[in-house]
């Protein structure tokens, strides 16, 4: 059986109580925290910087922070995140002019990378720098907004980049993000998912630990 991991998206928490919120979904159950940053540029809506990760840090966040770049350009706030306790950081390709060097800067201020595909985008991007990427993220739900519906033509493209991701023998995460809830996650665990992002289905819940736990049964049974 894969390594599963939940990562709740803090888009969907309360932002007048974010570090009580990532509290709750750790003691949950959840592994990591995702973080969505949007530039009302690349995508149509603001949400936080850095300096938002820097004070969930401080105030004791020690689980991965998974930070899911919506942004353009990249590069500038690839080494702010890095300081401020980023554990992944993910890109959309399409974001960046230069896509192998933003990787390697990811890299280098030591966090993991990863690229994200939106709905309408194919994999080729990964043709060339698989072995600079730490994470691939599948939107399955075009980028901006939470509680949004699942579009099922993803599982199509997971199946596609586990076979990539198996192929080359590489340590990749792959991860999907948008519309995911205790309905369809074991859907697409089956298609080849190992990390799951779920912002509305969790945060809207009222208990959060009881749909962790669904979603936990749901991949393993
Ligand atoms: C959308 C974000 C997602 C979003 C998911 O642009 O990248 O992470 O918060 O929210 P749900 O799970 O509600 O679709
Ligand atoms: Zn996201």
């Amino acid at each position: 059986m894969r390594d599963y991991l939940i990562a709740p998206s803090i888009l969907s928490a309360d932002f007048a109580r974010l570090g009580e919120e990532v509290d709750a979904v750790l003691a949950a159950g959840a592994d990591i925290v995702h973080f969505d940053v949007m530039d009302n540029h690349y995508v149509p809506n603001l949400t936080m910087g850095p300096m938002i990760c820097k004070a969930l840090r401080k105030y004791g966040v020690t689980a991965p922070i998974d930070v899911h770049l919506m942004i353009t350009p990249v590069d500038r706030m690839i080494g702010d995140f890095a300081e401020a306790g980023a554990s992944y950081i993910t890109f959309h390709p399409d974001a960046s002019t230069h896509v192998d060097r933003s990787l390697q800067m990811i890299r280098d201020a030591g966090c993991k990378s990863g690229l994200v595909f939106n709905p309408h985008t194919g994999l080729e991007a990964l043709r060339y720098v698989l072995d600079k990427v730490d994470m691939i993220l599948l939107m399955s739900v075009n980028p901006g907004f939470g509680g949004q519906s699942f579009i099922p033509a993803t599982l199509d493209k997971v199946r596609e980049a586990r076979a990539l991701i198996d192929d080359s023998g590489y340590d990749i995460r792959l991860e999907v993000d948008g519309g995911v809830g205790t309905d369809n996650i074991a859907e697409i665990a089956a298609a080849g998912a190992d990390t799951f992002v779920a912002g509305s289905a969790i945060f809207n819940a009222p208990d959060y630990g009881e749909v962790i736990s669904a979603m936990r049964d749901a991949i393993s049974g």
